[in-house]
């Protein structure tokens, strides 16, 4: 009888083919009223004798049953570990995704490559400025209505007595820069720059301006005008022609705005140049004299031309981009395309 049951159960067991099945099985067998635990049921009924004969193999029996079960169930664990770290070298491969670099870096770079092979050095500033270098070394006293122009993001100093700002342009680099060098010098400044903006699809409350400065003994407005024509031809690989409207900048004099002519139409009248044929694309001016004595240098002694690009406008051009915003937005389905 006994010998039967260790038969059957060794055909169950080799035909279990999971845990579960397994988990069946040790029911089957082992349970309150399992095949191997049935016979303690009618021990009582019988002669001391046979009741240690009977109880000692159906013990046997039942040890045997443990001992197959658990190697089974280990058998199992084993072979699911196993699977779960198995390579299949047929399934597909995960696409790796290559990055770019941002269209703005793209245009800075080549930006950059031009005004070097001009003689021009480019180096970066301080984003966060004191009101010193932003302002009033460049001429901007305090309460002067020029400041008005660029209401910027002011920054409680923990450090020194004066606050700082978000810096407004480029330009207080100029500053910096001539206190530790001398002339002849040509550097250009790319870089960042805040102003509390309303933002719209041409206004943003960041964005890049790519600085210039040129000092030498007899720097003249047509150096400058020379230099824009040389970078913007290099930029858009066409001739582009410069025009200069007087304007206001505290530090320059005389001061112009810098437009180019529409890279689109050229000048026969579009949309994006309003038909007008021109584009604004800086701020631009011989250096004032004061602004050379703020840097240490003699009055009277330098001469120079300073520019300001506005550099978002000059990459959406490029490229044909019509929101400002999408520059800094960090769109993926924008920084895509390019
Ligand atoms: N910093 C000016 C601005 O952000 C632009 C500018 C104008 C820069 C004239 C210059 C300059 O260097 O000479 O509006």
């Amino acid at each position: 009888m006994i010998e039967k049951i260790e038969e059957k159960f060794k055909n169950d067991l080799a035909s279990v083919s999971s845990l579960e099945e397994l988990e069946v099985l040790r029911i089957k067998y082992l349970g309150r009223k399992g095949e191997a635990t049935r016979f303690f049921i009618g021990l009582k009924n019988l002669t001391p004798a046979e009741r240690s004969r009977v109880g000692q193999a159906a013990n046997k029996l039942r040890q045997k049953i443990e001992t197959q079960l658990s190697q089974r169930k280990q058998e199992f664990k084993d072979r699911a570990a196993v699977s779960s770290q198995r390579l299949d070298v047929t399934a597909p491969g995960v696409r790796l995704r290559q990055g770019h670099l941002h269209p703005r870096t793209q245009a800075l770079r080549q930006a950059i490559g031009i005004f070097r092979s001009l003689g021009f050095s480019a180096l970066e500033g301080p984003e966060i400025e004191v009101d010193w270098y932003n302002f009033e070394a460049l001429n901007f006293p305090k309460d002067h209505p020029a400041r008005d122009m660029q209401d910027t993001f002011y920054v409680k100093s923990s450090v020194g007595k004066e606050d700082l700002v978000a810096r407004t342009h480029t330009s207080p680099m100029q500053v910096r820069y001539m206190e530790k060098n001398n002339p002849p010098l040509r550097i250009i400044v790319p870089g960042r720059v805040y102003r509390r903006e309303a933002t719209d699809a041409s206004h943003d409350y960041q964005f890049y301006q790519v600085e210039g400065l040129m000092v030498d003994k007899e720097i003249s407005v047509a150096n400058f005008k020379a230099v824009m024509e040389e970078f913007f031809k290099q930029l858009y690989k066409k001739k582009i022609e410069i025009r200069l409207r007087p304007s206001f900048f505290p530090f320059t004099e005389p001061s112009f705005e810098v437009d180019i002519s529409c890279v689109f139409c050229n000048q026969e009248g579009c949309r994006v140049c309003g038909q007008g044929g021109w584009l604004e694309v800086a701020g631009a001016g011989m250096v004032n004299q004061s602004v050379f004595k703020n840097a240490g240098y003699a009055r009277n002694e330098w001469q120079g031309f300073a520019f300001g690009i506005g550099f978002e406008r000059i990459v959406m051009m490029k490229y044909h981009i019509n929101d400002i915003r999408l520059m800094s937005g960090g769109d993926m389905r924008f920084l895509k395309q390019f």
